[in-house]
């Protein structure tokens, strides 16, 4: 692939172009509020037999957990994820209570990984995934249990070069495109009052396997 094949701008949503520099970031904090939605982003992916495959422990910079994922990254990873707000371990469930493997689950939780990014970039955030860890630290650390696999750390960040006035997190705005129509809003019997997920602490953790990021109110 030669390195001046720029994609073409006009056929790719802006949420969808390639982010300026994903080998670093500005430095800005995420909070609560903006780490929910991500996970929301994860939570609502389709999978097969609704078997929600995926698990996500999370540390924002400063915290205990930021450090150990961060310090779990081979070298050149750690040097990219200098200033990243938060880091995002991904685990893909592949084998159920009885050890029976469950193929095609790194599938979904890509997927899954897949929204967080592209609703990172909606709210001005980028990411970067990162599959050069130590996977074994990661799993003896956080106390991750049999049948769960880390897959990724997903770095995500302010970013980079910050825009006008050094603002990030501001949202990718949809500008006038004219093929943008709004999704229809509670079309009757297609829509989500029946769809049902794991709740957020039951799939996002911080610090320990099992241990909620936060709780929900
Ligand atoms: C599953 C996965 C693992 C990756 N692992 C790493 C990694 O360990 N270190 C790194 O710098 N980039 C990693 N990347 C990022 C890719 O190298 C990067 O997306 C690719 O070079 C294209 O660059 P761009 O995203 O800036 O267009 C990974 C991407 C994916 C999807």
């Amino acid at each position: 692939m030669s390195p001046t094949n720029p994609p073409d701008q006009a056929a790719l949503h802006p949420l969808l172009a390639p982010a300026d520099s994903t080998h670093r970031f500005a430095p800005e904090t995420l909070n609560t509020a903006q780490l929910v939605r991500l996970i929301e982003a994860a939570r609502w992916t389709p999978s097969k037999w609704n078997r929600q495959p995926w698990r996500f422990i999370l540390g924002c910079r400063g915290d205990a957990t930021f450090s150990l994922l961060r310090t779990a990254l081979n070298p050149i990873n750690q040097d990219r994820s200098l200033r990243a707000a938060a880091l995002l371990l991904a685990l893909a469930q592949t084998t159920d209570p009885h050890g029976v493997p469950m193929p095609g689950t790194e599938y979904e939780l890509g997927m899954a990984v897949g929204r967080m990014c592209v609703q990172a970039r909606a709210q001005g955030w980028q990411c970067r995934q990162f599959g050069g860890f130590d996977h074994q630290r990661l799993r003896l650390e956080l106390g991750v249990p049999a049948g769960f696999e880390p897959i990724v750390v997903l770095a995500v960040g302010g970013s980079w070069p910050p825009g006008p006035g050094g603002q990030t997190g501001a949202g990718t705005s949809r500008g006038d495109d004219p093929d943008h129509r709004p999704v229809a809003d509670g079309v009757p019997g297609d829509r989500t009052e029946n769809a049902t997920r794991l709740a957020p602490e039951a799939i996002a953790f911080a610090r320990r396997w099992g241990r909620p990021a936060w709780t929900s109110s």
